[in-house]
Parts: structure tokens; sequence; C-alpha cells
């Protein structure tokens, strides 16, 4: 781990090539089929997501943002003057810059993103409209960060968890309780913790949110398999293989899958895998939380919940957390 970090400069822990053929063979391997969903989010997936992020069906930006504009000033109270930032899943730092905007002198920021490329054209722009920000990078996997660059963090400021986007959904429970456990210890007591999160709702609007009638949802999905073909020497056929996604009630959760259309053989990294006709790649579930749900798994994890916003219609929530000192 590097203990000098001059701003502006990435911090690449990026997996490698082979973490991804290792977690795809046993993904694969295993009884119910399975991708990690940290690998959607290579160079043309990530694009793909911004698109998502502007789908009409995609409530869940738009919300947000909103959110994040009307109460930018509640949260700018509690942050205090010349606070530092770090975001975790920064992808293009769309949501940031509402932050930005209504903190007192924010100094510093750390976008950490898995996807490289996305993460230093996000740098770039957003360091040209912001030219008194400290920024430094990190491209790494969030979920096993060890700590962050002991120079990033400037001045004497609150430091601020941001995790927008409900991207806490895409973890189980458990794991979204062992993720706060580890924000806690890499942000320190008395950090705050911004995190979106959404909210359970009818069927019909969630699963219109997850596959969308431009089919850009269903592209994202897919890529996935196209990004095997393209690194790991694969040869999933893409038209053999659909996308779905249902509202799993009983989980509160969105389930995202690639099903095969076919009984069919594919060969990933010199392996071969069959799949029955039907058969699914689970690549991604998105877990809803009532406030109070969520504000229970907080509490376990160790944080006070100090506010939490949520539009007229309750679509999607803003919760505000503090680390105890
Ligand atoms: N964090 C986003 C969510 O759960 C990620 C996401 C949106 C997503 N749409 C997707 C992931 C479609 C996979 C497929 O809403």
């Amino acid at each position: 781990m590097m203990n000098i970090h001059a701003p502006g400069t990435l911090l690449d822990l990026e997996p490698s090539r082979a973490e991804f053929r290792d977690a795809v063979l046993s993904g694969l391997s295993s009884g119910t089929k399975t991708i990690p969903c940290k690998f959607l989010y290579d160079v043309v997936g990530s694009r793909l997501f911004d698109r998502i992020c502007d789908l009409p069906e995609y409530y869940p930006t738009r919300t947000e943002c909103g959110l994040l504009s009307l109460y930018g000033d509640r949260i700018a109270e509690f942050a205090g003057s010349r606070a530092s930032l770090v975001e975790f899943g920064s992808g293009s730092s769309v949501k940031v810059r509402l932050l930005l905007l209504a903190l007192n002198q924010p100094a510093s920021y750390v976008p950490i993103d898995i996807s490289r490329e996305h993460l230093m054209q996000a740098t770039t722009a957003l360091a040209q409209d912001f030219p008194n920000l400290s920024i430094s990078p990190v491209c790494a996997d969030y979920s096993a960060l060890e700590a962050l660059p002991s120079s990033s963090i400037r001045g004497s400021g609150r430091r601020i968890g941001f995790f927008p986007g409900s991207t806490i959904g895409n973890f189980s429970p458990q794991d979204a309780g062992e993720f706060l456990h580890l924000v806690k210890r890499l942000l320190g007591p008395n950090s705050l913790m911004i995190v979106g999160v959404d909210t359970p709702k009818n069927r019909s609007t969630l699963e219109a949110a997850y596959d969308d009638a431009e089919g850009v949802t269903a592209a994202f999905n897919l890529n996935l398999l196209a990004r095997v073909n393209r690194e790991l020497d694969g040869d999933f056929d893409l038209t053999a293989f659909r996308h779905q996604a249902i509202w799993n009630e009983r989980e509160s959760r969105v389930e995202m899958h690639l099903i095969s259309a076919s009984k069919q053989v594919v060969h990933v990294a010199g392996r071969r895998f069959g799949f029955t006709e039907g058969e699914t790649i689970h690549t991604e579930s998105s877990y809803k939380y009532a406030p109070d749900c969520f504000q229970t798994l907080a509490r376990n994890a160790g944080y006070c919940p100090r506010a939490v916003w949520t539009d007229e219609e309750g679509q999607f929530s803003i919760h505000l957390l503090e680390i105890a000192s």
C-alpha cells in the first residue's frame, strides 16, 4: 500500500484478470450459477449504466438527485466546513456535484470505483469544475479496501462517506452490514455516512426499472457475457441468453438473471459449462429497504441514524448516519 499520494494521482488496485477468471469459473461451477455483479462495470458496462440512470423507467437516479438538491443544505449543516468526502462506487461522479455545491468549502474528495478509465474521465471533468478541491481517485473494489490512501484526506473537517444509488442494496443484508462495519473503520469515529436506499414498491414499477423498453438494461446485463468472451476467451452466444428482472417480494429484492434460451454448452478459459433450457445465471440482486428497516440495519452496524429524507411518494430515501465517537 502506498503512503505518499500526490493529489490527482491514481491509486490503482483494480482487480486483476486472474481474479475475474477465478470468480467467473467458480460462479459458473456452483449449483445455482452466478457471477459477482461488480464485474458488470468494465468501460462498456459503466457507459451503459450511465444510460440506465437517464431512462424514464429508472426512477432512483432522478429521485435521489432531487432529494440531494432539496436537502443539501441540511447535509451541509451536519457536515460543517472543510469536509472530506469519500465516495464508494463513484461512477461518473455526477451526484457528488450536488453535495459539493451544497457543502461549505469542501476540502477533499476520494472517488473509489472499480472501472479505471471511467474513474479517470470523471475525475478530470470534476477537477476542472472544482479547482480548489483536492481529488485523490482510487481504482478498487471498495468492499475489499483495507485503508484509504493516507494523504488523500485534507483539511480538518469532518469525513463524510457517500454511497448513493442504492448500491448498498446490491449487497445481501448481511454483507451490507459487514460493509458498513468496514466503512466505520475506514472513516473513523465522528464521521458521517450518507446512503441512498431504494424502497419496496409495486411490482410493475420495480420490474420496469430493471427491464426498460429500450433494452439498455438488457444490454448492460448481457455485456457481462460479452466481457467474459473478450477477456476470458469465452464463447457465449449472446443471442442464446435473455435478460430477466423479477421482484422477489419475500426477499425484498429485484433479481437480475441471464436465462439460457436452450440446452447448450459454453466454454470459458478452457473450461466447459453445460446449461439446461431455462437455466439462469444470477448476476445481481437489488435489495429494497423501508426507512425503518434500513435504520435497524445501520444501528446494528454501529451507526446512529440522524436523518432520513424521502420524496412525497416514498420512492427513494437518503439516510444520514453518524459513526459514534
Ligand atoms: N445500484 C443499482 C440498483 O440496484 C444498480 C443497477 C441498476 C443494476 N440497474 C441495474 C444492476 C441493472 C444490474 C442490472 O438499482
